[in-house]
């Protein structure tokens, strides 16, 4: 079997879709592993599975920095020394700028079925404009916020007495086995992106046009 994927994972929370790759990378046949694990801020869960799974650990706050550009510069050298071959941003609360986005191909997961509520609030939007059906998307990171090219989607029900909390919780047990399953795919098979059409299989990972 050819080397497992190298996986660099961002958090910025509970860290249970990282935990979800974590589990599936210990079967060898799953053809990726997560080398390393970075992070926005200090005193996570999502660092302390890391942790617990002996997976090497980096903070980068952007509070730290003068500028933003500089946080920018920060979190891509942080990620290089991993060398990733793909940086998965598994509930990682920040946008990645041009140094991440240019050096490495970047998966993002978002709990609603983009374009429909992107941003920070996905779940508590799709609730309060009242529709029945919400779900998840994995997508290639684009500077913009939740803006770029949709891999993979899944619909969640919204349920009548749902509230935000319970959505999510819903829609993350979906997210989880998404997330996990596109990842090991373009892993083992690679992907191509004709302007905003992702497909993977038999493809050199990250070949666009
Ligand atoms: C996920 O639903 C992700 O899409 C959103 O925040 C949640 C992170 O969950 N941005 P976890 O930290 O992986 O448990």
């Amino acid at each position: 079997m050819s080397k497992a994927g190298r996986l660099v994972v961002l958090v910025s929370g509970s860290g249970t879709n990282l935990q979800a790759l974590l589990d599936a990378s210990a079967d060898p046949s799953y053809g990726a592993r997560v080398v390393a694990v970075g992070a926005d801020r200090e005193g996570i869960e999502g660092l302390a599975r890391a942790a617990k799974a002996q997976i090497p650990t980096f903070v980068e706050k952007l509070r730290d920095h003068e500028t933003r550009v500089e946080w920018d510069a920060a979190i891509a050298a942080r990620i290089a020394e991993h060398e990733p071959d793909l940086v998965v941003s598994a509930g990682f609360m920040k946008i990645l700028g041009a140094p991440t986005l240019d050096s490495f191909p970047v998966v993002n997961t978002h709990p609603a079925l983009l374009p429909s509520f992107p941003g920070a609030h996905g779940v508590r939007d799709a609730l309060a404009h009242g529709v029945k059906v919400t779900g998840c998307t994995v997508m290639l990171a684009d500077a913009g916020v939740d803006t770029g090219p949709i891999i993979a989607q899944e619909p969640v029900p919204v349920l009548p007495d749902d509230d935000e909390a319970v959505l999510h919780e819903r829609i993350k047990t979906v997210e989880r086995r998404l997330l996990v399953d596109i990842v090991g795919r373009m892993v083992r098979e690679g992907w191509t992106v004709k302007g905003r059409i992702v497909r993977i299989g038999n493809q050199p990972g990250g070949e666009s046009t």
